[in-house]
């Protein structure tokens, strides 16, 4: 076992992990907002599309401070996720339940993210990595942000349609 591997490289590896996670999303977004029925939550996910791209320019931009190439790894949890959001697109379009089920998709994958921004964060901070802190805090905001807009969109609206 090498004993020579530290919370810097377990850092840089996260990094790649979520670096792959928000390009996948990047191209899921377009689909769920195409997928979606009430004109709100079509425009949450466009926003958030945008918010995305932003998103992943600030990884570039931490890899760039570590002096490391900003490269992906293949982040099956994120695919899993990803692919169940496929699936109730499958399974509930042209029913009430689509827009409840989008929504709970959305926030897997968002509460995913907020777990490895929160994480992220938290590492940068004992490496010293001050502007890395800081990027990674305006992406983990953002992420808990569209999560809050996630709920409120199921309780006023998506939830009662599905129950009805
Ligand atoms: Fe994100």
């Amino acid at each position: 076992m090498a004993k020579d591997k530290t919370l810097e490289d377990l850092f840089y590896d996260t990094l790649q992990d979520i670096y792959f996670a928000e390009r996948q999303i990047l191209k899921a977004l377009p689909k769920m907002a195409r997928a979606a029925q009430s004109s709100e939550l079509k425009a949450g996910f466009e926003k958030h599309r945008e918010e995305t791209e932003g998103q992943v320019e600030r990884l570039q931009q931490i890899f760039e401070l570590m002096g490391k190439r900003a490269k992906g790894k293949t982040c099956e949890a994120i695919q899993g996720i990803i692919a169940e959001g496929e699936e109730i697109i499958e399974e509930f379009k042209g029913t009430p339940a689509l827009d409840a089920g989008l929504i709970s998709s959305a926030q897997a994958v968002e509460h995913y993210e907020m777990a490895r921004y929160g994480t992220l964060k938290t590492w940068a901070q004992t490496l010293g990595l001050k502007d890395a802190v800081s990027l990674l805090d305006q992406t983990l905001q953002q992420e808990t942000n569209t999560d809050k807009t996630l709920t409120k969109l199921a309780m006023t609206a998506a939830n009662q349609k599905a129950a009805a």
